[in-house]
């Protein structure tokens, strides 16, 4: 029998993961397996504990249950731990690992994808909740000038930056103490984009060539990047390659082999 994977979320129906995964099996020649599950709200342990005794090797987690997944696991990765939230679980022999790729699927995606120079660049990064914080330890790790995290409410990228500050340049500010700073990356990750809406946002904070992520993907050019390019970006995307990424970093958790992820990002951008 194939091995079992899943990814489990509420709402689950709009996952682009089994066509991920499936391709990557495909690549790769893996024998494996992989499905949606719909979690009950009042309901994750005991859904992922009925897929484990039924035989699955690993799962994916989407929201809300990025929270519950890191309390589920008994052993955690570094950067689960730094990212305060598990998006992959490993059950082998017994035992469940939790992961957290969603930073390193950031990173990947901006270096590997898109060609943007991490090392010595400014970053700033929109938001303070899990989707920022989950991304500042892969970012620091390539050795940026600095992260500024910056946010609608200060006080909440004060409490998120002051977690890292022993891991690199991270410093925090409300977005209007932004005035006059210039950034050669933005990364919004806030959630602004699910109202249409962008962060409030002097346009001066994009250097000249400036890089503009939007972690959010399927939104088409959203007034995040709509801002970005009236203001003089060099290169915008949105956060579909990190989708394929963290999908990618799962895949090497679970399977130890690396998928070729350009053919299936273009197969995603073609559909
Ligand atoms: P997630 O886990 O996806 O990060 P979250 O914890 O609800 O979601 O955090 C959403 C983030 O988007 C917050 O940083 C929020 O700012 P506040 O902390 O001030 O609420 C930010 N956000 C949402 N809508 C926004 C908007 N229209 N403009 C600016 N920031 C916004």
């Amino acid at each position: 029998m194939s091995d079992r994977y899943a990814v489990i979320g509420n709402p689950i129906a709009h996952s682009k993961s089994p066509e991920i995964h499936a391709a990557f099996a495909r690549q790769t020649g893996q024998d494996m397996s992989y499905e949606r599950i719909l979690g009950p709200l009042d309901g994750f342990a005991a859904t992922v504990d009925a897929f484990r005794a039924g035989g699955g090797r690993g799962m994916n987690v989407t929201l809300p249950f990025k929270l519950q997944a890191f309390a589920y696991s008994p052993r955690r990765t570094p950067r689960a731990e730094a990212a305060g939230a598990v998006n992959t679980l490993r059950f082998d022999d017994g035992s469940i690992l939790g992961d957290n790729t969603d930073g390193a699927g950031l990173a990947n995606d901006l270096t590997r994808n898109l060609g943007v120079h991490l090392a010595g660049a400014r970053i700033l990064l929109l938001g303070a909740g899990g989707a920022a914080q989950g991304v500042i330890l892969p970012l620091l790790e390539h050795k940026p000038a600095c992260v500024v995290v910056a946010n609608r409410t200060p006080e909440k990228a004060v409490s998120i930056a002051s977690m890292f500050r022993n891991c690199g340049p991270v410093s925090a500010c409300g977005l209007a103490d932004l005035r006059g700073q210039r950034y050669d990356v933005v990364v919004n990750a806030t959630s602004a984009a699910i109202g249409g809406a962008a962060p409030d946002l002097c346009p001066d904070v994009f250097a000249d060539g400036a890089f503009a992520y939007e972690m959010m993907y399927g939104k088409g050019e959203t007034a995040f990047l709509s801002l970005a390019r009236d203001a003089g970006a060099g290169g915008w995307a949105d956060g579909l390659g990190m989708l394929v990424e963290q999908a990618a970093e799962s895949f090497l958790l679970w399977r130890g082999v690396r998928p070729d992820t350009g053919p299936v990002l273009a197969m995603l951008r073609g559909a």
